[in-house]
């Protein structure tokens, strides 16, 4: 919705799409709490825009008939890690009827942001697997996919810590409220030093009362291009060094899509037996080139660049499906958290009925500030 319609009007507009049954319409037309078209910093000072930028609180009543990891919640549905930039943002999310809110993946020290853009929008045909090269441009529409590359930057600690202890105490009755983090590459290589940033990580997250913590594990491994989540000896290793400090809060892993069964199963016998959860997935990873062919974001190591939204959706349904069979074949316990496309009460169902305890989506819920109140009440499998 452009930003020069009045909030009044705005409204009256969606109540009318509503009546029309033209929810598709307003979809397209929704102005994103993320605007790509503002620099990372700009969206963190004067975000979040269009409807988060005025919540108005749901008012939820009756007792929460889910729980996530022993926290009651209305709904088992929230935000992933990403675009929920600061407490402004997983405030205005908790508003909005998102009970399960992550706040954006924290470091323990600052750390800059890739240049501008950071999220641009790709057409995909079909499902999108590995290895593919897509022409981005900046008009959003339907079926929604985008790239989005961050390089996960960091305020200090001294920003983030009061800023999430704030949202945390925010959430209402059957909401709760996620922190994410990952390590740091130290300069030196150091595999002890990466593996004790963990371990700091979670000290400085415990202490923001946050109830549920999330470890990034499909981010970059110390001294390899692979992602963490796939060299399982070393996962394995950070999670227990991070539940040795935790202690009674749980623990979450977001992990990436894995190709391979038998990896998989190694990863879970190892890491799924430490943590009380496992998110999937993050996003998947293709070349990402202007309508001329050239690199479509500037710098170094940016050819290659995370896509998310509805083409990535029958990989998340995929995993969280293996996930759950996993889980029962090796008597495990973890909760699944579903994501990936997921832009309407049909694939949340879809989501639930693979095995997804909780399910997130990032992408349609940026375009689509409604998303969980449009699943709440439409969704089969709640
Ligand atoms: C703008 C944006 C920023 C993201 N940043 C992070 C992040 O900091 N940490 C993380 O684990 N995942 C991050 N993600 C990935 C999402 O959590 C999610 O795994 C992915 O987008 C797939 O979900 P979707 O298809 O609903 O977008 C980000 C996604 C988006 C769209």
């Amino acid at each position: 919705m452009p930003r020069w319609i009045a909030p009044a009007a705005r409204d009256f507009l969606c109540l009318l799409w509503d009546i029309l049954g033209l929810q598709v319409l307003q979809r397209m037309f929704s102005e994103p709490f993320y605007d790509p078209a503002r620099s990372y910093q700009d969206n963190f000072e004067h975000g979040p825009f269009g409807l988060f930028a005025e919540p108005s609180r749901i008012r939820q009543t009756g007792a929460p008939q889910h729980t996530f990891l022993g926290q009651p919640v209305y709904a088992p549905f929230g935000v992933p890690a990403g675009p929920l930039l600061n407490g402004a943002y997983v405030k205005a999310a908790l508003d909005m009827g998102f009970d399960i809110p992550v706040y954006k993946t924290v470091r323990t020290h600052r750390y800059a942001c890739h240049p501008w853009p950071n999220v641009l929008a790709v057409k995909v045909e079909g499902d999108l697997g590995t290895g593919r090269t897509l022409v981005a441009s900046e008009t959003y529409s339907e079926p929604l996919s985008i790239t989005n590359s961050f390089g996960v930057p960091s305020y200090d600690p001294e920003f983030w810590q009061p800023d999430m202890a704030d949202a945390v105490t925010y959430a209402g009755p059957g909401q709760v409220v996620v922190g994410s983090y990952q390590g740091t590459k130290s300069e030196s290589g150091s595999v002890a030093a990466y593996i004790q940033d963990f371990v700091t990580g979670a000290r400085l997250l415990k202490q923001t009362g946050v109830k549920i913590v999330e470890v990034n594990l499909s981010c970059p491994n110390e001294g390899t291009a692979a992602l963490l989540c796939f060299d399982v000896p070393r996962a394995r290793e950070i999670v227990e060094a991070i539940k040795g400090e935790l202690g009674e809060v749980p623990l979450v892993t977001k992990i990436a899509y894995f190709e391979d069964d038998e990896r998989l199963t190694q990863f879970l016998r190892e890491v799924g037996s430490v943590v009380d959860g496992i998110s999937a997935i993050n996003t998947v990873s293709a070349k990402i080139v202007d309508e001329h062919g050239h690199q479509a974001l500037p710098g170094e190591g940016r050819l290659s660049s995370g896509v998310c939204g509805s083409a990535i959706q029958w990989a998340g349904l995929e995993m969280t499906g293996r996930l759950a069979r996993l889980r029962e074949e090796l008597g495990l316990s973890y909760e699944i958290v579903g994501v990936g496309g997921v832009g309407d009460a049909a694939a949340f169902d879809r989501y639930r009925r693979a095995g997804a305890d909780v399910v997130m989506s990032a992408t349609s819920a940026m375009w689509n500030p409604r998303l969980a109140q449009e699943i709440k009440e439409q969704a089969h499998e709640l």
